[in-house]
């Protein structure tokens, strides 16, 4: 692909939960540490830039309300997944974080989607990225394979099932990016994705090779720096700063790399595409 290639904004809908009640108090995933001090309000200002962003590029966010006790709730990639007015709810592998398993669901039925109660183990977008009209989806550290199997009945879709295996790396959108989804029947090849290589095992990197011989794949060093952790609207592409190799790789592509600090986020585990769920309405108005 040349530096030419014109790239097109598509419009996003997303959902965000300011982190009001932000800390890490506990530990469930390598980054957490529950020793180091927090700062609260410095959370909500990252964010808030994250939130001005996508404003900015002209995308629709909403917000759903933060609940005291459940500080990862601002984590809403995790609070489901949604395509064509359908939200399939989460169902969290951690007592921590299954408090706000009823909020995301009554949030979605309140706002015009048609609400599945999951029985399977599965953290929502945090795993589940949709590709032309085929879902990728992880497993290894949080959703399950059973909740593949879920996911692939609800919608009546294909699910690639990825495995992960690095434990800094332990949802799928922390080791891949979609980047222009082409979402729709015959999307997959035409589709852009990035991804970390070393984040999954060998099976998954042939699939991912086999399957998207175009992808970019990210250093180790971009990957640490949380840099597959973005989200894209086709066009611009909000990222982590210091994943400067990908900033660069992206720029290469077409793409415009939009840097956004969310270190204080990072605190718990999450970056920018972690702050941030998909809301697909289909023909439903939420
Ligand atoms: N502390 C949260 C957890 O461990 C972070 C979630 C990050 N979310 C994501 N979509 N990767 O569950």
């Amino acid at each position: 692909m040349s530096t030419s290639t014109a790239r097109v904004r598509q419009h996003r809908t997303y959902l965000m939960c300011r982190p009001d009640h932000f800390t890490v108090s506990y530990s469930i995933n390598p980054w957490m540490e529950p020793a180091t001090p927090t700062d609260t309000a410095k959370a909500v200002r990252q964010w808030q830039t994250l939130y001005d962003a996508y404003v900015a590029a002209g995308h629709e966010v909403h917000l759903i309300d933060p609940v005291p006790g459940l500080p990862d709730m601002v984590y809403t990639a995790n609070g489901g997944f949604t395509i064509d007015g359908v939200a399939y709810g989460p169902r969290f592998r951690f007592p921590e974080r299954a408090g706000e398993e009823q909020p995301f669901l009554d949030w979605f039925a309140a706002h015009g989607f048609e609400t599945v109660v999951p029985t399977q183990t599965n953290e929502g977008e945090g795993d589940f990225l949709l590709v032309g009209d085929a879902i990728l989806a992880g497993t290894g550290f949080r959703s399950t394979g059973d909740s593949h199997r879920e996911v692939a009945e609800v919608f009546g879709r294909e699910v690639v099932s990825l495995t992960l295996v690095d434990p800094r790396f332990y949802h799928l959108d922390t080791a891949l990016a979609v980047l222009d989804p082409v979402e729709g029947p015959g999307g997959v090849e035409r589709a852009t994705i990035a991804y970390l290589p070393g984040a999954f095992d060998a099976r998954s990197q042939g699939i991912l090779a086999e399957r998207f011989p175009d992808a970019i794949r990210v250093a180790d060093a971009d990957g640490d720096a949380f840099g597959l952790n973005a989200a894209s609207d086709g066009l611009d592409v909000f990222v982590s700063p210091r994943a400067h190799g990908f900033a660069a790789q992206l720029h290469e592509r077409g793409y415009h790399p939009v840097p956004l600090d969310l270190s204080e986020l990072l605190l718990g585990g999450g970056g920018i595409k972690c702050c941030t769920l998909e809301l697909r309405i289909g023909r439903q108005n939420p």
